[in-house]
């Protein structure tokens, strides 16, 4: 039997004939030579509405169809469950990357997509049987400012989306210097770049039987986390380690002879882009309700009533205000 053809799917939250665009072409055009489907999907044509927690009901029952929402979502968690890779793009607006990728995440990935919490919460539901596929990505982010600094959480928030769903990133760029329409033309390191993320993408794509958890395909561009490949940390006062923003991994810190930081990072496989790290977290988050919220329930729902009254300087927005005939 002829094996079925894998297929690549790129997001792209840019302007259409952007600079997230050109490099996302190039990537897909590197797959698409290597014998796999590609489809890119610009994020701003899509009609989403941004996720309401409506407690959850819906979509983790019933997937995505379940949303409260009859707009795209559903399409996109579809076009990202039926591919075998990921690619996402977007520009870095304020320091991060443009809304709709949050709405994106949102939508299409999170708790309804998490794979611990399925296998923690008597299995996998109905709509997610067969379904489960661990992705190998790529994430590329676009800023214009001359300093990498403006891109900060660019990049650690593209991240985000490949949590629940154990997307395993092999490869990000972080662009920066690239502002105005059709610029991406103008770098041709990073033109290269986006073909050989394309090719790590394919690489791993076509070889599944590779376990890509945290496995890096992306040049030494001296980043200091070993395992997204960033350099966001959080170090607070009074600590001699740090954490790393994006996948909770913790290295210890020193200073070396000319007075540079140094990084030690301790053997470890529980952070946010591994599956034991995911089991964590869904563990905590059962832990917590059942031992911090709901000894308390009956109290808080009680006291919750005097708020949830509280509704005399609440101002409706004028989509919301009924037209008077
Ligand atoms: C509202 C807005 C905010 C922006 N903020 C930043 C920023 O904080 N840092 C940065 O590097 N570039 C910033 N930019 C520049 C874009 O990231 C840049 O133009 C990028 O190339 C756009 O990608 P595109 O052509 O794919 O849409 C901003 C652009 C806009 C429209």
């Amino acid at each position: 039997m002829e094996e079925k053809r894998k297929k690549v799917v790129a997001f792209t939250a840019g302007r259409r004939g952007g600079n997230c665009e050109v490099y996302v072409k190039i990537a897909l055009e590197a797959i698409r030579a290597m014998g796999i489907d590609v489809e890119m999907i610009r994020l701003h044509e899509c009609e989403l509405h941004p996720c309401t927690d409506c407690l959850r009901g819906g979509c983790y029952v019933k997937g995505p169809e379940g949303c409260i929402w009859k707009d795209d979502g559903p399409w996109l968690a579809e076009k990202f469950m039926e591919s075998d890779g990921y690619i996402l793009a977007a520009p870095v607006w304020s320091l991060s990357p443009c809304g709709i990728v949050t709405d994106f995440r949102d939508r299409v990935f999170g708790p309804k997509m998490d794979l611990a919490m399925w296998e923690i919460n008597g299995g996998m539901p109905e709509w997610a049987k067969g379904r489960k596929k661990m992705r190998p990505g790529g994430l590329i982010s676009v800023g214009g400012a001359l300093t990498e600094n403006w891109t900060s959480l660019g990049m650690a928030t593209l991240y985000t989306t490949t949590f629940s769903a154990q997307t395993n990133v092999v490869d990000n760029m972080n662009v920066y210097q690239v502002a105005d329409p059709g610029e991406a033309l103008m770098r041709e390191d990073y033109m290269r770049r986006a073909m050989y993320l394309g090719q790590n993408v394919g690489h791993a794509v076509l070889n599944p039987q590779i376990d890509w958890e945290r496995k890096w395909l992306g040049p030494d561009e001296g980043e200091a986390c070993p395992g997204c490949h960033r350099s966001l940390m959080i170090g607070k006062p009074g600590r001699n380690f740090v954490e790393c923003a994006i996948c909770g991994r913790k290295a210890y810190i020193s200073l070396d002879k000319d007075g540079n930081i140094q990084y030690s990072w301790p053997e470890d496989n529980r952070d946010r882009l591994t599956m034991m790290g995911k089991f964590d977290h869904a563990r905590e988050i059962a832990r917590h309700t059942e031992t911090i919220y709901n000894p308390h329930v009956d109290e808080i729902q009680d006291k919750l009533k005097y708020y949830r009254q509280m509704e005399d300087f609440t101002v409706k927005a004028p989509s919301r205000t009924k037209k008077k005939d």
